[in-house]
């Protein structure tokens, strides 16, 4: 049975039992509490709690779809079997039309019918304090004839939104053997009974990454609150229901994966197909339902999903013109599978925007690399880590930090960077290794959204790090420039002037930089032109900033100059310009971005110096190539 003969198997069965067919709503959802569309009930929300009416709508209390979702969760399992980001739900809801009773039974004919599969066992809610054993589920399957019934609490039974608030309620779920055997839950029936209210703001405890899945992926625990109608709420997963009725032992080997695994060499690993097959199908659906790449909110996760495939595919197959060829061909082959059920897939839009992504990773690449090993040494070389530097720099978060760094500005893959630590000795623990990566991913995430929404209106913006503004490409390197311009005009004037010299507060635009720092009268003419030459001629020796990565602690040690007033995280990054941190002329504590060498900046003219308060100057600069 071909993956289209169950779509159309499932609308048609629940067609003809009275519920109205909707069609898949965007992977873009309308409720700003959510990122993206994972389930199937998203776009009903409003129909489940009252806020709408299903028969005014859609001419009856009960509906089924096949909703395109995306889930970001899953994002590191993808590679093995069954995990994917990008999938298409198939389900039933109904909003007050039944209840238990017929959600199971449906379940129940068309697995065993409609599918010609045998139920291996279900698995029902064993109850908590809150919420009472689903004992009327247990019966229902019972009558039906199935007789491994296991229970479960709230950790595997239970269905709700996370890190939002929504409807949620106790499930049953349904288990098939795939042909080598493994069981695998094919089917999620959610009995909406409560609204899961959060009781502290929605997005705090949890990394965004995770939110709107299940509610056991973490965070603290909602209040429950009676719906006024109890719902029900069903799931299927379209692969993994192919893999089991087309008796594959993975979803990559159904009809809805199979062609594009075809394009690749034979001879690259599963694991690498299965990644850049998923990501290109994953991203060509986001873009074709209008998101862009950025470093923010959907866009950020789109330019990861093609930033990894692009990576991988590079690494596999070194040749990029023959790289390019299989991106294509991928895509080529999604648009054959997909184009007559989703019409809206925009194939030359996807080929565009992967083609500047090859291009951009091709250069960058060997770039990010170096990168790389050169902060990994600075971690690993510094004295007194030198006995035991890999273990001491890895139980200290440093390697983690590092990594997650890397990942989160470059995208490098993390089974990627994880091969470049083991080639040099280096094992670090997945766990903690993800934990930073969903603290780091969690703060660059709310940096971005904060920043954005305080002073742009949410549009348009690149990089925005509360000291740094940019619009685009140009904007950042010019910014970029000025930052380390700042830097070095802080030291010069700490050199000339002494150490009475502190900041007080810098602020930079794209046309210029400002610094604010303590100093008792006004500077004289010989005292700029001595500063402005210093910062020229460390511009002229072209010497590396670099930037070490220290918990905060050791990093104060260094003699790293820090602004009083900002809040820095634990490690800290340390920039400095020379060649060694010992060494280095001038070192601060920053979040950068900044340039490689002085060099790029070109050069530095202060354009304005004047009082702006008791004890307080003011310095205006700007740079030029
Ligand atoms: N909404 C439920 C799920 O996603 C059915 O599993």
């Amino acid at each position: 049975m071909g993956s289209e003969d169950i779509r159309k198997k499932f609308l048609e069965f629940f067609k003809s039992r009275g519920h109205a067919i909707v069609s898949s709503s965007s992977l873009i959802p309308d409720d700003p509490s959510v990122l993206l569309t994972t389930a199937g009930m998203q776009q009903f929300k409003p129909y489940f709690i009252g806020k709408a009416d299903p028969i005014k709508d859609f001419g009856s209390k009960n509906t089924a779809s096949i909703q395109k979702s995306f889930r970001t969760s899953d994002i590191d399992m993808v590679g093995d079997e069954s995990h994917l980001t990008f999938f298409e739900m198939l389900g039933n809801f109904s909003f007050g039309g039944y209840f238990k009773k017929e959600a199971i039974e449906y379940a129940h004919e068309f697995i065993v019918k409609e599918m010609g599969l045998k139920i291996e066992y279900v698995s029902v809610f064993k109850g908590d304090s809150e919420v009472p054993a689903d004992i009327e589920s247990e019966k229902i399957w019972k009558s039906l004839g199935v007789s491994d019934i296991r229970k479960f609490g709230r950790k595997d039974n239970f269905w709700g939104p996370t890190g939002s608030e929504g409807p949620c309620g106790p499930t049953t779920e349904i288990y098939v053997k795939n042909i080598t055997g493994k069981s695998i839950e094919v089917w999620n029936i959610v009995f909406n009974e409560y609204y899961c209210r959060q009781s502290q703001h929605p997005t705090s405890n949890i990394p965004a990454r995770l939110r709107m899945d299940k509610v056991q992926a973490g965070g603290q625990r909602p209040t429950l609150e009676k719906l006024k109608t109890p719902g029900v709420d069903t799931g299927m997963g379209l692969e993994r229901l192919a893999m089991v009725v087309q008796k594959v032992p993975t979803i990559f080997e159904t009809d809805l994966f199979s062609p594009i695994i075809d394009v690749f060499p034979k001879k690259m690993p599963d694991r690498t197909k299965r990644i850049i097959a998923d990501h290109i199908r994953g991203s060509s659906f986001l873009i074709s339902d209008g998101v862009q790449l950025s470093n923010r909110g959907v866009g950020a996760v789109l330019k990861r999903l093609v930033r990894h495939a692009v990576v991988e595919t590079l690494l596999g197959i070194k040749d990029v013109t023959q790289a390019q060829q299989i991106i294509s061909s991928i895509v080529q082959r999604i648009i054959e599978i997909y184009g007559s059920t989703y019409l809206n897939l925009k194939k030359e839009e996807v080929l565009r925007i992967y083609v500047g992504e090859i291009e951009k990773t091709e250069i960058g690449m060997s770039k990010w690399f170096k990168e790389f090993d050169r902060q990994l040494s600075n971690i690993l070389n510094r004295p007194n880590l030198k006995s035991d530097w890999g273990e001491q720099a890895v139980a200290s978060g440093q390697i983690d930090y590092l990594a997650s760094t890397l990942y989160l500005t470059f995208g490098i893959p993390v089974r990627v960077i994880k091969e470049l630590l083991a080639k040099r000795g280096i094992t670090v623990d997945d766990r903690k290794l993800q934990d930073t990566f969903d603290r780091e991913f969690t703060k660059h995430q709310e940096i971005s959204r904060a920043g954005q929404e305080k002073k742009f209106g949410g549009h348009g913006l690149l990089l925005n790090t509360g000291e740094l503004k940019a619009k685009d490409e140009e904007e950042l390197k010019k910014v970029t420039r000025l930052h380390t311009a700042t830097h070095m005009l802080q030291q010069a004037l700490r050199d000339v002037l002494g150490q009475e010299v502190k900041q007080m507060g810098s602020d930079i635009t794209v046309e210029r930089t400002r610094f604010d720092f303590t100093f008792s009268r006004k500077l004289t003419r010989e005292e700029i032109e001595k500063i402005e030459a210093m910062v020229n001629a460390k511009i002229k020796e072209d010497l590396p900033m670099q930037k070490q990565v220290l918990p905060k602690a050791e990093a104060e040690k260094t003699g790293a100059l820090y602004f009083f007033k900002e809040k820095y995280p634990d490690p800290v990054n340390v920039y400095f310009i020379g060649k060694t941190l010992e060494t280095a002329w001038s070192k601060e504590f920053c979040g950068g971005p900044h340039v490689g060498h002085t060099g790029e900046i070109g050069s530095f003219k202060i354009i304005k110096e004047e009082a702006i308060g008791a004890g307080v100057r003011r310095i205006r600069g700007i740079v030029r190539p």
